[in-house]
């Protein structure tokens, strides 16, 4: 669908720097080193936190001898959280640029400069020069991006052979109507929504072998109600911390995506593909 959007119409992506007000909650202070655990209940932007990464890390068998690649790392939670657990190299790349110098100041605090390579860029167009990766990882991005024929290229051609591309990312579960469409588009800017059969016949097309598939649905559907009712529920402590404004903000997102989920038609998947063939 042709639009004139921006991604910064989805309200996560607002006021980005809301997450040095929980770190000022720690009690730590501007340039303090952190350490990666302090921050990971709040610097994953995708569900179940560092759970699903652990996930990956485990199905994939990330270590220390592997270079990953992240698309669309945001403010870097998954990048760091994989380098300080493995001792894996991660390049990080994200859109935003304020989200990227986030990422930049956090990965640092966090001592993981070394490890964390953060790049600002579109995927769809970033030039690797050749450079071949041993895995492509990435959590609720790629429905982000309309080019999805183009962005599975770029990933099998960025994979050495017998490389990994993992993804967690949203899709449909029923048909929406042109309205829904276009309220998704604008809430959290849904270029790509599938549905999951579709989904995984792309990856297959592209020359991939697809090696492991979840319907994250039904779990979805659980995470994002639970995550609408306790920011609710502890609504004076985030005015308290994040001023009225970002609570409203982040508050009609959730309620958006709880609606979205809850309503039975937006869902997820899961998917775990090799390359095998070249
Ligand atoms: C929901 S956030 C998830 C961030 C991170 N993966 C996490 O789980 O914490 C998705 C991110 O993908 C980024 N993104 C979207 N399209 C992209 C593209 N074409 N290239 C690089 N990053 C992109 C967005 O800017 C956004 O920060």
């Amino acid at each position: 669908m042709k639009h004139n959007l921006n991604i910064k119409s989805m309200k996560l992506y607002n006021h980005v720097d809301r997450i040095y007000n929980e770190i000022k909650e720690l009690g730590k202070i501007n340039s303090e080193p952190l350490i990666v655990e302090e921050i990971t209940s709040f610097d994953q932007l995708h569900y179940y936190g560092t759970e699903a990464v652990d996930f990956a890390i485990n199905k994939i068998n990330i270590d220390s001898n592997m270079t990953i690649l992240e698309i669309g790392s945001g403010i870097g939670g998954p990048a760091r959280y994989i380098a300080n657990k493995t001792g894996a190299t991660v390049i990080a790349l994200e859109l935003q640029s304020d989200q990227n110098e986030i990422a930049i100041d956090l990965t640092e605090r966090c001592g993981l400069s070394k490890k964390v390579k953060h790049v600002c860029g579109d995927f769809l167009t970033y030039d690797w020069e050749g450079k071949k990766f041993d895995a492509i990882v990435s959590w609720l991005t790629l429905y982000h991006i309309f080019e999805n024929k183009i962005l599975l290229k770029k990933c099998f051609d960025a994979l050495r052979y017998g490389g990994f591309f993992y993804a967690e990312d949203l899709l449909s579960r029923k048909p929406f109507s042109e309205k829904e469409l276009s309220e998704l588009l604008e809430n959290i800017y849904g270029n790509y929504l599938p549905d999951i059969q579709t989904y995984k016949s792309e990856i297959e097309k592209v020359g991939f072998t697809l090696i492991f598939c979840q319907d994250m649905s039904n779990e979805w559907t659980k995470f994002t109600r639970n995550r609408y009712l306790s920011y609710n529920k502890q609504k004076n402590r985030h005015i308290r911390v994040h001023g009225e404004i970002i609570y409203n903000s982040i508050n009609s997102f959730y309620s958006f995506i709880d609606h979205y989920f809850s309503n039975g038609k937006l869902g997820g998947i899961r998917v775990i593909a090799k390359k095998i063939s070249t």
